[in-house]
């Protein structure tokens, strides 16, 4: 069995959140109740809450609906490749790039090390949200990257929107913001290679159901889709379909038109529009009233009836 084998066998066997007897588990797995102890040890480090309870045995806080290549159907692009645990869904397909076709894609049920933008970690615990990422050639290389993230979130609120979540909205350049809070995020990272095509990953992460114990690893204000659905359920499957969907829609037409398409959504998105702003790059920090983006997807600022357009740094609402 290959590395994490055993613990993921497990996982499945806990998904349905019902209690199971070390003794049915090591017969399942071969191994012994001590080697099933040491493995529930390392999988409670991937982020998820198991009890033991004397004999009833082991049982997950919330049954959790695992990836599945069954309901993961859409098939206008390869079929994704599901991962259990991998560092990053972004490195993975980065490594991998020399033998994978344009519009491959991974998820990830639990990520070591998630990474997000500007060099910071996503945490990524097992099982509770989605860790997605996409290969893409775009032939006409890097200049034809230009505002590509903006237009990704758009296709992430999309899919969002046709699964029924309302009142999304998106901050410059592509996180998307529910009720002021960070709901998801995109991290676009290139190859290496110099010249010809751009060959670029798009990974997105989504918070599904996210338990409060990460507030402080997160460290900025954060919600879920438990929250922004009301409680109600989303089924990961069905949203992994779902991004799938609305990416592939959205790279193609990126591809043959550009940012242009996107720019009106993406202006009705805005979470920050006509708002006072600030925004932070490096240490010069500009305000001024947010006018939304230009046809390059840059933000553009309004300060004594000037504007300027940024295309870099960390914008954030005005403190009085
Ligand atoms: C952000 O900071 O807003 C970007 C977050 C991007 C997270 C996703 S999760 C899947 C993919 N793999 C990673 O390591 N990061 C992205």
């Amino acid at each position: 069995m290959k590395e994490h084998a055993k613990k993921l066998a497990i996982l499945r066997k806990l998904s349905d959140g019902l209690f199971h007897s070390g003794e049915e588990l090591g017969e399942l797995l071969d191994i012994s109740r001590s080697a099933i102890s040491k493995h529930i040890s390392v999988i409670q480090g991937w982020g998820l809450l198991i009890y033991k309870v004397k004999g009833k045995g082991y049982a997950l806080s919330n049954p959790i609906e695992l990836l599945s290549k069954d309901k993961i159907t859409f098939a206008q692009l390869p079929i994704p490749i599901l991962l259990g645990v991998v560092d990053s869904t972004n490195q993975y397909l980065l490594n991998n790039m020399a033998t994978l076709k344009s519009g491959q894609s991974c998820f990830a049920e639990y990520q070591t090390a998630g990474r997000g933008r500007r060099g910071r970690k996503w945490v990524s615990p097992f099982g509770s949200n989605i860790y997605f990422s996409l290969y893409w050639k775009l032939d006409d290389g890097l200049p034809a990257t230009m505002g590509l993230s903006l237009a990704i979130g758009v296709a992430v609120v999309n899919a969002l929107e046709k699964l029924g979540c309302t009142n999304l909205k998106l901050k410059w350049p592509n996180d998307i913001y529910w009720n002021e809070k960070k709901l998801a995020g995109v991290l676009i990272e290139l190859s290496a290679q110099s010249g010809g095509a751009a060959h670029i990953v798009v990974g997105v992460g989504i918070n599904i159901d996210l338990d409060e114990r990460f507030n402080d690893d997160i460290g900025q204000p954060w919600v879920d889709l438990a929250s922004a659905l009301g409680g109600g359920k989303m089924q990961r499957n069905k949203l992994a379909n779902e991004l799938l969907i609305s990416l592939f829609d959205v790279m193609n037409e990126f591809e043959s038109e550009g940012l242009k398409p996107f720019i009106e959504r993406w202006k009705s998105l805005d979470n920050f529009m006509d708002r006072e702003i600030s925004l932070q790059l490096g240490s010069t920090v500009t305000k001024g009233i947010c006018k939304g983006i230009d046809e390059q997807g840059a933000i553009l600022l309004e300060k004594n009836g000037i504007l300027t357009p940024f295309i870099g740094g960390e914008v954030s609402i005005q403190k009085n």
